[in-house]
């Protein structure tokens, strides 16, 4: 048994499966909150058919110790503690060490781990050249991916996964980088210098100064503004097993290294259905404002099923109440369009959105509460950040949960490569055609 596992409970023959005329005892395993799982893991060998779960939708694909998430209740904790409780009071560099390893760290275990962030911010003189093989029209998001990917050529230590000696530093690395990584991709398609990241700065801090400084004018980094970063990056740091996450685990199954397991995560965080739903909200609500700012007409589209379009930033997999993560981030909205002075009226369009969607039985029926996503983009835009430039703000906060997950599994003793079954519905066999006899 793996060393997570220690906390599950097995209640054994707890529930049994006739088939054929034949009764298969099953084992029901209790995780450390209560929520309980049919463990399948003998159900072929025993039976000789499989389980059927398109989407994953129903099944615990692993166990975890990192995140608990409740989404009928609206709870979600790291490692044990309230997110409510993270985002007000800790910064993201102490989270991304809670998720990584366990604990919040010491005073003298943050200095250190702050230290070799700082240690290792620059990339390789070399990388910058592959910015400029980018065409200005490129998604930043593909650049990340392929970025990332292409440190395992620089540190080709790390491309063996099961060494321990140069995991933690793989992990640093990969943590600093991707910030640098990421505002260099920003200055490549703006046409700018690169700004080099500056030490002394925090994490939040170096990010905005490498993001938007110019080297013709004094950049002050507004403190507000990292608090503000700081926070949205928490609330995004981990969401037990979320397409991006589950994509991470899934390559790293093969034992694939830290660089190459997480450059496919950035790619699933793409998508518009995950991650990229927060520039599509804004892309949304931006049509919208185009439109006239009718905001029943197109409710009533996300409600038409002979439409394909959706109310983007609402509904979630999981959360079938208000999204904890969502609540923060309104009170985020708020303070940063007063601090900044901001009058979006794309604001208010989400705002009567928000309202319109809530009190609607289509809506309500089906639990759609707006997502993460939906006041992110707002606050992104506020701060001058580039709408395709959104998810790459997602992924820089999902980063700290990939390297856990990644870690936990790597480091489990019992891990196997991730490999699902399916049900065939292809043709039978049939005899093969030469071309020139072909129709
Ligand atoms: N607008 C209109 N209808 C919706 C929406 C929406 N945003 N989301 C779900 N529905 C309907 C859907 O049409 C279906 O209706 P019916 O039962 O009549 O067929 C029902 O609600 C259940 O939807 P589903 O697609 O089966 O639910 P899912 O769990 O497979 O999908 C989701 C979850 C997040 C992909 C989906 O709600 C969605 O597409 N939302 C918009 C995109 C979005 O905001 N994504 C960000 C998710 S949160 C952050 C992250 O993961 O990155």
């Amino acid at each position: 048994m793996s060393e997570q596992e220690t906390s599950l409970k097995r209640h054994s023959g707890a529930a049994a499966f006739q088939y054929r005329g034949e009764e298969n005892a099953l084992d029901f395993l209790e995780g450390s909150e209560g929520e309980r799982g049919a463990d399948i893991t003998r159900f072929r060998r025993n039976t000789g058919i499989v389980t059927y779960d398109p989407a994953l939708a129903n099944t615990a694909a692993t166990t975890s110790a990192i995140t608990y998430l409740d989404g009928e209740n609206g709870i979600l904790r790291y490692r044990g503690y309230a997110i409510e409780d993270l985002a007000e009071r800790a910064s993201f560099v102490e989270t991304a060490y809670l998720l990584i390893y366990g604990e919040l760290p010491s005073q003298a275990e943050h200095d250190g781990f702050s230290r070799a962030l700082s240690d290792h911010s620059l990339l390789h003189e070399d990388m910058k050249r592959f910015y400029d093989g980018y065409p200005m029209t490129a998604h930043p998001m593909a650049i990340l991916s392929a970025m990332v990917n292409s440190l395992s050529t620089f540190y080709p230590e790390s491309q063996d996964a099961l060494n321990l000696e140069e995991r933690d530093r793989t992990i640093v690395r990969l943590l600093s980088k991707l910030r640098t990584i990421a505002a260099f991709a920003y200055k490549k398609l703006h046409g700018q210098p690169f700004t080099y990241p500056q030490n002394h700065l925090s994490y939040c801090g170096n990010f905005l100064h490498m993001m938007f400084a110019l080297p013709t004018e004094t950049y002050e980094v507004d403190e507000d503004l990292v608090k503000v970063l700081n926070q949205l990056l928490i609330l995004h740091a981990d969401h037990e097993q979320n397409c991006s996450t589950h994509t991470v685990r899934t390559v790293g199954s093969a034992q694939t290294n830290l660089f190459a397991s997480v450059s496919a995560g950035i790619n699933a965080l793409w998508g518009v259905r995950h991650g990229g739903a927060n520039q599509a909200v804004v892309e949304m609500l931006e049509r919208i404002h185009a439109d006239g700012g009718d905001v029943h007409k197109w409710i009533n589209l996300a409600k038409d099923k002979d439409s394909d379009f959706r109310l983007m930033g609402f509904g979630h997999r999981v959360y079938k109440n208000y999204d904890p993560r969502a609540r923060i981030i309104k009170q985020a909205a708020d303070l940063t369009f007063n601090k900044l002075g901001v009058r979006d009226p794309l604001l208010e369009i989400a705002l009567q959105l928000e309202e319109a969607a809530l009190s609607d039985d289509y809506f309500i029926e089906r639990n759609l509460y707006p997502n993460v996503d939906f006041y992110s983009g707002l606050i992104y835009r506020a701060m001058g950040v580039p709408t395709n430039f959104f998810t790459v703000l997602f992924a820089l906060g999902r980063l700290p949960g990939w390297i856990a997950h990644w870690k936990e599994q790597i480091e489990d003793p019992s891990m196997r490569i991730t490999r699902p079954r399916q049900l065939y519905t292809g043709p039978h066999q049939r005899d093969f055609t030469p071309m020139s006899e072909r129709d």
